[in-house]
C-alpha cells in the first residue's frame, strides 16, 4: 500500500489567510463503525446511509463480508448488510488487527451467535490500548474466554446473563461493545462509569428504534433489558456528522480562513473545543448546523491552557489540530494529554518545523507562540496527528511533503479535494 509512496504535497501561505467557501462535514467515523458492528444483531438486515468513503470503513465491510455477511453498497454513500444464519465467528486477524473498532464487533457476534474469536484489536498507536475492560465485563456476563495463540476465544453456549458492571476506566469503544452485547442479554445489564460521547447516545437511538430496550445512554449509568431479539423493520440508520473532522477544519479556518463556513456539523457536540478558540480569540459564528469562521491580518490569537477529558470534556481526538493553532497563539500554552499515554510523540516533527514546544513528560509540553513554521518532509504517524501536520504544511512558509496518507484516509474521505475547494494548496501525488 505504501510501496508506491503516496504523499501530500501542501504549499504554505506563511500564515496569510487565504482560505474561502464552505467545507462540509461528512459521516462520523467512530459513529458509523459501531452501526456496522450493530449490523450483526439484526437479523433482518441493517440500511446504513451517509456512510464516509473512508479506509476504516473499507476494512470493517471487509471483515463482515470475510465472515460471510452480504455488504451491498447501493448508491452513495448508502450500504446494506446480512449477516444470516450462517457466519464464521472467527475474526480474520490481518483485518482485525488493523484498526482498533474491530473489537466492537465482538459484543454483536457474541450476543447473536454466542461465541466469536479474535486477535488483539490493532489501530493507532497510541501507548497500550488494553482491552481487559471488554474481557472482564464479558466475564460479568458469564462469558467463558481463553486466551491462546494471540487469540481469544470467547464462547457463552447458554447466551449472556445480564449483570451489573462497573468499567474499571470510561472507555468508548467498551461502552459501545458491551452495550450492544446486553441487548440479547437474559435479563437486565446496568454499566457503570460508562463513556457519554454522542456517538453512543446514536448508536442507542437506533438499536432502541430496532426493539431494543436501553436506558440512559449519554450519563454515566446505561441500563439495558434484554430482549430475544431486534429487527431493524426497514428503518435506515443515518451517521451522524463528525464533530472531530469539523473541529479540524474550524481549526484550520482559525488560521488560515479569511471566510470559511463549517457545514453539515453538530456544534452541540463540539462545545468545548468551541469554548476553547473564543478564548484564543477565534471570531466565530454558530449556527445550528454551521460555525463560520472569518479572520484577516489583524486578527491575533492568545495561548490557552488544554486538558483532553472523557465527552464533554476537550476531546483527545482534537488535541493534535489543537497543538498546531496554539503554535499560532501569542504567550504560553500548556497541553495535558489525559486520555492515552503516547499521544504527544508526534510534536517532534512540529519542533524541526520550527514550533516552540518543550516536552515536560510523555503526558504534558509547553507551547510558546506565535512561531512562524517551515515547510518538511514528514510521516504522518496516526489519523489525527497526520491531520494535524496538514494544517502545520498549510501554515508553514514553502512546501510541505506528507507521508503515509493511509492513515490520513482510515477517517478522512478525499481530504484533498475538500480543502482544495476552500483555496488549501494540497495535492495528492505519487512519489
Ligand atoms: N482502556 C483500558 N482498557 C480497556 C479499554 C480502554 O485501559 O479495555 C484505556 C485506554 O488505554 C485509554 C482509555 O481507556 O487510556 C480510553 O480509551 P477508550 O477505550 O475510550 O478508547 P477507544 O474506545 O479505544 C475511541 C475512539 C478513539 C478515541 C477514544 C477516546 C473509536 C474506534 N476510537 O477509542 O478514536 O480517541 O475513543 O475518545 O471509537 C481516532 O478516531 O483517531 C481515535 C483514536
Amino acid at each position: 500500500m505504501e510501496s508506491k509512496r503516496e504523499v501530500f504535497v501542501v504549499r504554505g501561505t506563511a500564515g496569510k489567510r487565504t482560505l474561502q467557501g464552505s467545507i462540509p462535514v461528512y459521516g462520523a467515523k467512530n459513529a458509523v463503525l459501531k452501526a456496522f458492528a450493530a449490523s450483526v444483531l439484526f437479523e433482518d438486515g441493517m440500511t446504513l446511509q451517509n456512510v464516509p468513503a473512508i479506509e476504516d470503513v473499507h476494512r470493517i465491510t471487509e471483515l463482515l463480508e470475510k465472515s460471510g455477511a452480504q455488504v451491498s453498497f447501493d448508491k452513495k454513500r448508502t450500504y446494506t448488510v446480512l449477516a444470516g444464519k450462517k457466519f464464521d465467528t472467527n475474526l480474520d486477524t490481518t483485518l482485525a488487527k488493523r484498526f482498533r473498532a474491530s473489537v466492537v464487533l465482538t459484543g454483536p457476534i457474541l450476543a447473536r451467535y454466542k461465541k466469536v474469536s479474535f486477535p488483539h484489536p490493532g489501530g493507532c498507536v497510541l501507548g497500550g490500548r488494553p482491552i481487559d475492560v471488554f474481557l472482564s465485563a464479558y466475564e460479568a456476563l458469564g462469558v467463558k474466554i481463553v486466551h491462546k495463540s494471540d487469540r481469544y476465544f470467547l464462547t457463552a453456549p447458554k447466551g449472556l446473563q445480564g449483570a451489573i458492571i462497573n468499567f474499571r476506566v470510561q472507555s468508548v469503544t467498551g461502552t459501545e461493545t458491551i452495550m450492544m452485547a446486553a441487548t440479547l442479554a437474559k435479563g437486565v445489564t446496568v454499566l457503570k462509569n460508562a463513556a457519554m460521547e454522542p456517538e453512543i447516545v446514536e448508536l442507542a437511538n437506533y438499536l432502541n428504534q430496532s426493539g431494543a430496550k436501553i436506558e440512559g445512554a449519554g450519563t454515566p449509568t446505561i441500563t439495558i433489558t434484554g430482549v430475544k431479539s431486534l429487527r431493524t423493520n426497514n428503518v435506515s440508520y443515518v451517521t451522524m456528522p463528525d464533530r472531530i473532522e469539523a473541529g479540524s477544519f474550524i481549526i484550520l479556518a482559525s488560521l488560515l480562513g479569511k471566510d470559511v463556513t463549517v457545514t453539515h456539523c453538530e456544534p452541540l457536540h463540539m462545545e468545548s473545543l468551541l469554548q476553547h478558540l473564543s478564548m484564543m480569540g477565534v471570531d466565530l459564528t454558530i449556527g445550528k448546523d454551521f460555525v463560520r469562521v472569518r479572520g484577516n491580518a489583524k486578527t491575533k490569537l492568545t495561548s490557552i491552557d488544554v486538558k483532553t477529558h472523557e465527552y464533554p470534556g476537550f476531546p483527545t481526538d482534537i488535541q493534535a489540530p489543537m497543538m498546531i493553532a496554539l503554535t499560532q497563539a501569542a504567550g504560553e500554552s500548556t497541553v495535558f494529554e489525559t486520555i492515552f499515554e503516547d499521544r504527544l510523540r508526534y510534536v517532534e516533527s512540529l519542533k524541526i518545523m520550527g514550533a516552540d514546544v518543550t516536552t515536560m513528560n510523555p503526558l504534558q509540553v509547553i507551547v510558546r507562540g506565535p512561531r512562524s513554521l517551515r515547510g518538511k518532509e514528514l510521516e504522518s504517524p496516526d489519523l489525527r496527528a497526520g491531520l494535524a501536520y496538514l494544517i502545520a504544511a498549510g501554515v508553514a512558509e514553502g512546501e510541505s511533503i506528507i507521508g503515509m496518507v493511509y492513515n490520513i484516509d482510515r477517517g478522512y474521505e478525499k481530504i484533498e479535494d475538500r480543502l482544495s475547494a476552500i483555496g488549501f494548496s494540497i495535492q495528492r501525488k505519487i512519489l
